[in-house]
């Protein structure tokens, strides 16, 4: 296993835990750690025996944005030569292993972005969200015009993007950012809970159903539900689908061999 200076991996059967963990700054997305979040999401798409990734950060912070201690004195030419959003952050949007963001305390910024880049959020009831970078001179960089929108609509996205208020968890299961809400003591082992259920299933159908919702934001809707057509169809070339309509029919459990 590698060792990070900013995340700290566990793995939990066939499911990863990723803690973002720079506590002194509230998770803020150093270069380190984005860097690093790549390198570690690399090696668990790699890795043969991991089927989910879970993202978290503390109680008190999933992370409070971009470094802006690092970031403040930096010219144009540096920010856009390094595009650093693109070459690390993004690497969660390739992921083709299901990932899942469990969220307590701020997402703020590049937080709320680095969760909305997860397949979907689980929110502590400690959680709060929001696009602050208004506040302090920005705007939203790694995605949180677009991605915000698209979750919450423009109304919500607008207000939030151009005010910098933060919403709570409940507000943001009620707009849709997130897809529930748990007492944050249970917040960890609930996500863990979520992610073996989805390790259960087959994997190469879990990337398919994956990448299906995903074309939904990319494409028409004709393009959408065609391309789904397609991968519904692929999926009875595969072992599993026989033996998870077998299994239905007789009466067992499905035995899922990733085939
Ligand atoms: N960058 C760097 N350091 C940060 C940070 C950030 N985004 N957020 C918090 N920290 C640091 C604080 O500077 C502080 O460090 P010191 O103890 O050395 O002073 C430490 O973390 C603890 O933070 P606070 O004392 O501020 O904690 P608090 O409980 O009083 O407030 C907070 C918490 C409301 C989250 C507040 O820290 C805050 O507003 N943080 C900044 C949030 C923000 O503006 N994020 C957007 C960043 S821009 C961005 O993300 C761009 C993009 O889209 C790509």
């Amino acid at each position: 296993a590698h060792a990070f200076e900013t995340l700290l991996l566990e793995r939990h059967d066939a499911v990863a835990l990723v803690r973002l963990n720079r506590p002194k700054a509230l998770n803020a997305l150093s270069l380190e750690l984005t860097t690093e979040l790549s390198q570690a999401l690399d090696a668990l798409e790699r890795h043969p025996d991991i089927a989910v990734v879970v993202l978290t950060g503390s109680e008190k912070a999933f992370a409070a944005g971009a470094d802006i201690k690092s970031i403040k004195d930096c010219g144009f030419m540096d920010v856009y030569d390094s595009d650093l959003i693109s070459s690390t952050w993004e690497r969660l949007t390739t992921c083709r292993k299901p990932s899942i963001a469990a969220v307590a305390g701020y997402a703020l910024g590049g937080g709320c972005e680095i969760a909305m880049m997860c397949d979907f959020i689980l929110a502590a009831d400690t959680a709060r969200f929001g696009q602050p970078e208004i506040t302090i001179g920005t705007l939203p960089g790694a995605g949180g015009t677009q991605r915000l929108t698209r979750y919450v609509g423009k109304s919500k996205a607008m207000e939030m993007v151009l005010t910098g208020r933060m919403i709570d968890a409940v507000e943001a299961e009620r707009i849709g950012l997130v897809s529930r809400v748990i007492p944050a003591a249970e917040l960890e082992a609930e996500a863990l809970a979520t992610a073996k259920k989805i390790a259960s299933f087959s994997r190469p159908i879990v990337m398919m159903a994956k990448e299906a919702v995903h074309r939904a934001y990319e494409t028409t809707l004709a393009e959408g539900v065609r391309f789904e057509r397609r991968l519904f169809h692929a999926s009875f070339a595969t072992q599993d689908q026989k033996e998870g309509m077998a299994a239905f029919a007789e009466k067992r459990p499905p035995q899922f061999k990733n085939r």
